[in-house]
């Protein structure tokens, strides 16, 4: 099956697809995405993806000739075409092609890119190890809910956690405030309760953290979104990441400390069993 590709109005194959060279994503990180997986071969959660890519569309003022439902039919038609029996579509729109200033060109046609990859099934075992994160101080820009395509905190974060032998990283505020990891919500679970921090301008609101607050409620658990401090997370006894690749990805240690026992915990297991029944129809 070939990993496809789109630009512009052509599907082609991903080791075919190009952008210019003075193409604004290219050149200033001018541009948004979105990340969204198929189960049993059908798009998850379409409706909340692209109503939150016209969200940060507008965010940065990045008008696009296209209809949402147009946006929809196309990662439908892009699944279909590359055929993976499960696939991860990324949608990248930018601010098009113009000569290199930061001033926003009047005429540039906005650059739509998608891509089409298999997504492999994930290994049970990564859902039960777990795995280690370190905190950061948060350093990127101040519109976390925006998802925008200027990543390389991300970038560097996520490196400084490998070079500590960590799975990811955590951003943490100055004044301890817990806000996200490179990429995907932070939930604890503390004496039954699942907490996670509220959306705002820090954090990107998840599609998956949605979906996981409705199943830790259908499956009985208090839910409470509220500041987190960095103190919360080491006495947590259960945390965990969610996020559309990795759904939820249970974190056995920060910075070191083991969380709880140190081991994937019993709560996050039956959100996720909860998840699955709810929203997974494969
Ligand atoms: N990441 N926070 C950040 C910073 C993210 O990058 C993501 C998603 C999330 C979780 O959002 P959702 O549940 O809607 O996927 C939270 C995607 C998957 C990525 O960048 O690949």
């Amino acid at each position: 099956m070939p990993e496809i590709a789109y630009v512009n109005g052509e599907f082609l194959p991903l080791e075919r697809a190009t952008v210019h060279v003075e193409d604004r994503g290219f050149q200033f990180a001018d541009g948004v995405y979105e990340v969204v997986r198929t189960y049993g071969g059908k798009p998850f959660a379409t409706d909340e993806h692209v109503a939150r890519l016209f969200r940060s569309l507008d965010a940065i003022e990045l008008k696009i000739p296209v209809a949402a439902d147009r946006i929809k039919s196309l990662i439908e038609d892009g699944i279909h075409r590359a055929g993976f029996t499960e696939a991860v579509v990324y949608l990248q729109i930018t601010r098009g092609r113009a000569p290199r200033h930061r001033g926003m060109p009047r005429d540039a046609e906005p650059t739509v890119v998608m891509t089409v990859r298999e997504l492999p099934p994930r290994a049970a075992r990564l859902r039960e190890d777990g795995i280690a994160v370190i905190t950061v101080p948060e350093f990127r820009w101040t519109r976390c809910d925006v998802k925008s395509i200027a990543l390389l905190p991300s970038v560097l974060a996520y490196h400084a956690a490998k070079k500590e032998r960590a799975g990811d990283a955590v951003f943490v505020e100055a004044d301890g405030s817990v806000n996200e990891s490179t990429a995907g919500n932070v939930f604890l679970v503390t004496r039954s309760r699942v907490r996670t921090p509220p959306t705002s301008t820090r954090i990107l609101a998840g599609v998956t953290r949605d979906k996981i607050l409705v199943a830790a409620r259908q499956a009985g658990l208090e839910t409470v979104e509220e500041r987190i401090t960095k103190t919360d997370l080491y006495a947590a006894e259960e945390m965990f990441l969610t996020s559309t690749t990795t759904e939820i990805m249970p974190v056995v240690a920060v910075d070191g400390k083991p969380i709880g026992a140190g081991k994937a915990g019993p709560v996050s297991a039956r959100i996720y069993d909860q998840f699955a029944r709810a929203f997974v129809r494969v």
